[in-house]
């Protein structure tokens, strides 16, 4: 047997409880093979509904392994799972596979539906973007809002395809506001949205943060020197009762950088700002370099001296389906109550 199916029925056996937990309270979205963490960097397999996607981030899964995978997984789910593989060791690589291993059957690249805490949600195999539609690790964060949006004006900050919407929606929420840059994952959301018609219609704002946000806290939004501000939507001053601000590791626009290293100030100012008294904030911060005793000391310190402290905060840590042998697992995820 090779290491990496050791390693992998390894990990298996570890899940065995986890899965069934999910499968009972709606989930059929989940990692089963954490490379990192689990023996095999650089590798990992998720479920996502019918379909099983492997994914190599350092280098190309030889087709024999990839298939060794592949049938090992189905045999201890017992159920059949559609495969793609893509390839991340190098730019774009996966689309180029000559090998129809490598390829997927075209059945498996068709869209596809996956369910996480008894929600429909859009899944495909390969789309213009790289990541999968679905952040597995903020499964937790979403069963939280899901749980404690009852009645609350719910804003999902760098909402991607809106999976925290749509649980706050599902959730009773009284308004739900998804706000991204990007159109085409907005599309997505509306495709979610779709997906669970029993729901009230969600909100989409497609606007860049900083202008966004800071019109929604009540800050002036200025020009670089000599920089023309490119047009953004208008909104007017006004708090949420549920935040959520779960930014990418880095990111540049014509209004300002998003860098979760150097400087979550500045993005969690005005998400703080933008929440409301005895509302609620979860912020996250997806760089594994950062520790959560730093982060969570600087968040602190930023409301602090905002002069709205937090009167309570919690860690919700992602599912042991990301397990994390060190306790610090990459995905920090702080809820913070005013
Ligand atoms: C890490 S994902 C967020 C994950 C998401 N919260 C979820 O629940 O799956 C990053 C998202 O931030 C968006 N984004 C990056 N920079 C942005 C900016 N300056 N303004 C608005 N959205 C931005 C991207 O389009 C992408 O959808």
């Amino acid at each position: 047997m090779s290491s990496i199916n050791q390693a992998l029925r390894a990990a298996l056996a570890q899940r065995q409880d986890l899965l069934g937990e999910l499968h009972e309270q709606g989930t059929d979205c989940y990692r089963l093979f954490h490379g990192s963490q689990e023996g095999a960097p650089g590798l990992t397999a998720d479920r996502y509904g019918p379909q099983l996607l492997v994914q190599s981030f350092h280098q190309t899964l030889e087709r024999d392994a990839l298939l060794d995978l592949h049938a090992t997984i189905q045999q201890q789910l017992g159920q059949e799972l559609q495969l793609v593989y893509n390839d991340r060791s190098q730019g774009n690589s996966r689309i180029d596979r000559s090998d129809p291993v490598y390829q997927a059957e075209p059945a498996a690249l068709e869209d596809q539906i996956g369910h996480e805490w008894g929600l429909n949600y859009r899944v495909r195999g390969r789309h213009p973007g790289q990541d999968p539609l679905l952040f597995l690790d903020l499964r937790n964060a979403r069963g939280w809002v899901k749980a404690h949006s009852a009645g609350k004006s719910v804003l999902n900050l760098f909402a991607y395809t809106c999976g925290v919407g749509l649980c706050a929606a599902a959730g009773g929420a009284s308004e739900v506001v998804n706000l991204d840059f990007a159109e085409g994952n907005l599309a997505v959301g509306r495709e979610n949205g779709l997906l669970n018609p029993q729901l009230p219609p969600m909100q989409f704002i497609q606007s860049d943060y900083f202008p966004a946000i800071r019109q929604l806290a009540g800050l002036p939004i200025s020009a670089r020197r000599g920089h023309k501000l490119p047009h953004y939507p208008r909104l007017a001053q006004r708090q949420f009762d549920l935040v959520l601000l779960d930014p990418p590791a880095w990111a540049k626009s014509a209004f300002g950088t998003v860098d979760l290293q150097r400087d979550y100030q500045s993005l969690l100012k005005p998400a703080i700002l933008a929440t409301a008294a005895n509302g609620t904030l979860i912020c996250c911060n997806n760089l594994a370099r950062v520790a959560m005793d730093d982060w969570r000391e600087q968040v602190l310190r930023c409301a602090e001296k905002l002069g709205r402290p937090v009167r309570d905060w919690q860690v919700l840590p992602p599912a042991a389906d990301f397990p994390s042998h060190d306790g610090q697992p990459p995905l920090k995820t702080l809820i913070l109550h005013f």
